[in-house]
């Protein structure tokens, strides 16, 4: 998956695509490129490298007057990360340029079909066949690029968010869109084009998020036309007024976009309880629950669709749901429920969960269960998404852009609502009284203050960073509610720092991983008050006795586990639905910590992209 930024208007185009790519580049960027344009000529400069590099290489070239232009930051799908691969791509005969993210999945066989017409290729993408079809259908028909792009996106199979120029027609930008996101922003005499709205922030805040086979032709100075590629039916553009600002996409004085996100979670919180949580009144508001309460209420089983830390949030759900709706929750990878024709029943509720609402495997999956008569209900942190655009009904999370790879204020919030979702449906079936959610409503409303009173105090969570940042292994042990949050700390620990973590339910150490325990061996074990407490310790205690090294979460003043654990950290006391909030939070530090110790890409790490948009 790739990042795309476009741009037809009166300014030069260089400084507003280099800097829309840069904050595209937590999508992809092993390789990047741009074209410049005017009436005359085009100018194409691309590199093996992030764009910082592509930036480089312009300064070294002459200055000239361009009005239009494209760029893209890659992440590899066909063919290695080398200059040749990036993009953007020009046709045979060197009248077309294309950006292009997302996969041509017949890509193979329109080569074939193209070679034997007498093409040749410059690179092993499955774009550059894009566009040498697109040549090909102009050629052999005299189409237009509008429409030479229509019929040759009727023939392919895949996903795409494209842009298209032709030197033919040097004053206007053809887009579209397939499974891959592409946002355009409207500005008084020019048009943006970004995979999300991040690069144009601060020239307009007018957005039109392209649907699904869905196409635009831009042309300065004349109204938007979008068009269906299939029906050719025209479409009505809907313009959204966006919310976030640019210093919301900046790193805001931290060090990483991780360590901000990490710190923008009381905020997040906030503005995810905001206008839901009604504590006065003693309710919970949410309208897509309202407006489906029967569909809710009479479900025979809620199914929860997400990959890596959203399906750990959909574990947290499952949880909370189960224990106080009463509702059967089943919680699948995406990305095996897709592949395995699932059993999905009419009456059957699936929610997908999605920090970026792009997720290729999820939103595959979630189409197979809407295809099946599922009602399909969206948690998204993205307004505008695919998933969101996709869903039934749904409600967001509203933690602002969460740019680091590692999702840490996306977690906490999806757990926000599926906190509220799970009360609210237990007060809609009787499972809880006014008085029990009134009080669950006031400690809810208190947890953004309750973290920033912890978020004061992590100095010594850098200390044990350092006792254990040269560990080659590492377990996460939890129990109940926090098992998942064991598997969320661990994948935390491994996609930024690289060491070998493991998430188990405390219990299951006995089933085999305990073998694993030396002294080399450091544990996380999450041993909070409220929820199988003496279990836990119990398990602490097995550890110990075979020189692990522990590390354990506990509730404020728990001196018990103090006198067993290496090191101990504590967080506030809760009821044990809240704890998961809590106890994710340190772990997001030691591995942020460790990261860092390690000399680790904290928000770029190796071989991750932050939304994984192709298979
Ligand atoms: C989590 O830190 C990772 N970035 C990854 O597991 C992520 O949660 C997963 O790819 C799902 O992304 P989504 O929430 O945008 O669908």
């Amino acid at each position: 998956m790739c990042g795309i930024v476009a741009y037809i208007g009166e300014e030069h185009p260089e400084k507003i695509i280099i800097e829309g790519l840069q904050r595209l580049e937590y999508r992809g960027y092993d390789s990047a490129g741009i074209m410049l344009a005017n009436s005359d000529s085009y100018d194409i400069t691309k590199v093996a490298g992030k764009v910082e590099s592509l930036s480089n290489a312009l300064s070294e070239k002459p200055a000239a007057k361009m009005h239009i232009g494209m760029g893209h930051t890659r992440w590899a799908t066909h063919g290695k990360p080398t200059q040749n691969n990036a993009h953007p791509h020009v046709s045979q005969n060197g009248d077309l340029v294309l950006v292009h993210n997302g996969i041509i999945e017949n890509y193979s066989s329109l080569k074939e079909e193209l070679t034997n017409r007498g093409y040749s290729f410059q690179s092993d993408t499955d774009s550059e066949v894009l566009l040498n079809l697109i040549e090909d259908i102009q050629n052999r028909e005299g189409l237009k690029l509008g429409k030479a792009v229509q019929v040759a996106l009727q023939q392919v199979i895949g996903a795409y968010g494209l842009v298209v120029y032709d030197r033919k027609k040097p004053n206007e930008l053809v887009v579209a869109r397939l499974g891959s996101p592409l946002a355009i922003g409207i500005a008084e005499g020019a048009y943006f084009v970004g995979s999300d709205a991040t690069p144009f922030l601060e020239h307009t805040r007018k957005v039109i998020y392209l649907e699904d086979y869905e196409m635009a032709i831009l042309r300065t100075h004349k109204d938007l036309q979008i068009r269906n590629i299939k029906t050719d039916h025209k479409v009505a553009a809907y313009v959204e007024e966006l919310k976030w600002n640019l210093e919301n996409i900046q790193k805001g004085g931290y060090e990483h976009f991780m360590l901000k996100e990490i710190y923008e979670q009381p905020e997040a919180i906030r503005n995810t309880l905001r206008g839901r949580l009604l504590t006065k009144e003693g309710k919970i508001q949410i309208s897509a629950l309202n407006q489906h309460r029967d569909k809710f209420s009479n479900a025979r089983r809620i199914l929860i669709l997400a990959c890596g830390t959203s399906w750990h949030a959909g574990l947290v759900g499952e949880y909370l749901i189960e224990s106080f709706a009463r509702i059967p929750v089943e919680v699948e990878y995406a990305s095996e429920f897709r592949y395995r024709d699932p059993i999905i029943y009419k009456d059957d509720i699936v929610i997908g969960v999605s920090q970026s609402g792009e997720t290729a495997d999820t939103l595959a999956a979630l189409k197979i269960a809407q295809e099946q008569g599922a009602f399909i209900f969206g948690i998204c942190n993205v307004v505008g998404a695919s998933i969101s655009r996709l869903a039934d009904a749904g409600t967001f999370t509203h933690a602002g852009p969460e740019i680091g790879v590692a999702s840490t204020k996306a977690f906490t919030t999806q757990i926000t609502v599926f906190t509220l979702l799970a009360l609210e449906l237990a007060r809609i079936k009787g499972q809880l009284s006014d008085a029990e959610l009134r009080n669950y409503l006031f400690e809810l409303e208190n947890i953004p203050q309750e973290i920033e009173a912890f978020l004061e105090d992590i100095d010594h969570i850098k200390t044990i960073a350092e006792s254990y940042h040269t560990a080659d292994n590492c377990l996460y042990l939890g129990r109940g509610y926090n098992f998942p949050v064991a598997l969320e700390g661990a994948l935390k620990l491994k996609e930024i720092s690289y060491i070998h973590a493991e998430g188990y339910p405390a219990a299951e150490m006995k089933h085999g991983p305990i073998a694993l325990i030396d002294e080399n061996m450091p544990v996380i074990v999450i041993a909070t008050r409220k929820g199988h407490y003496e279990k836990i310790v119990s398990n602490i205690e097995e550890i110990k006795s075979r020189k692990g090294k522990i590390i354990a979460i506990v509730s404020e003043g728990d001196e018990a586990v103090k006198a067993l654990a290496d090191h101990v950290i504590e967080i506030p006391l809760s009821s044990e639905c809240f704890t998961p909030i809590f106890s994710t939070l340190p772990l997001q530090f030691l591995a942020y910590y460790i990261a860092i110790l390690r000399g680790c890409n904290v928000d770029q790490p190796r071989n991750l992209a932050k939304s994984v948009t192709v298979e």
